[in-house]
């Protein structure tokens, strides 16, 4: 593996002016210099269902071909009545098919997730590292990110506008990237 490293984001909203979308965006800018966040799209991905594998579309196979070229993925999502949202289990299912082929496997992943309020998507976060168990990719433990008040995060410039919580986004960077380093 080269020196920098290439990590895709996933991000769980599709929605227009996502509050998720805007982390990641800042986060971009964020990274140390050896990382870059590239933000794959899930939005376009046909329900999974193995008839359609049959021939897979080609979003499919535009997306596991994405994903495999990614040294490290990281997600970023909102929580969606205590797990995470459909468009986000969805990715994770197409790229983890067919059987025996899964994109995921072995790759080191990050989970941030995100609320208005006060819980900062905990359901969804646990949700989520629980496919990721499965999915046998190696993911970072601490710090956990459990980011609540999203609305308020990013300033108008695409800047995470309190500086307690910048560092502490940076630190998570830090800790992922030490651990992509180390394997
Ligand atoms: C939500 N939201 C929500 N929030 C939360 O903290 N826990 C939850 O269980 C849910 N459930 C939920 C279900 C559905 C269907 C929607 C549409 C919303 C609120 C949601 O997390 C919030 O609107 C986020 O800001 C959405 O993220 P984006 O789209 O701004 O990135």
């Amino acid at each position: 593996m080269s020196s920098s490293f290439n990590v895709a984001a996933i991000i769980g909203s599709v929605r227009r002016g996502s509050y998720t979308r805007r982390l990641v965006h800042a986060l971009e800018r964020l990274a140390p210099p050896s990382m870059r966040i590239g933000i794959v799209e899930i939005g376009g991905l046909q329900i999974y269902s193995e008839d359609l594998d049959r021939v897979p579309p080609m979003e499919w196979t535009a997306f596991r071909e994405r994903i495999g070229r990614a040294d490290a993925v990281l997600f970023a999502t909102p929580e969606y009545n205590r797990s995470v949202p459909g468009v986000l289990k969805n990715a994770i299912d197409v790229g983890s098919r067919p059987y025996g082929q899964s994109v995921w496997a072995g790759k080191p992943a990050a989970v941030i997730s995100v609320s208005q309020g006060t819980v900062g998507g905990f359901g969804a976060n646990h949700h989520l590292r629980q496919s990721l168990v499965f999915l046998d990719m190696p993911t970072l433990r601490q710090p956990e990110a459990y980011i609540g008040g999203v609305s308020t995060l990013v300033d108008d410039r695409g800047h995470i506008a309190d500086e307690t919580r910048r560092r502490f986004l940076s630190d998570f960077l830090t800790a992922f990237e030490s651990m992509i380093r180390a394997r």
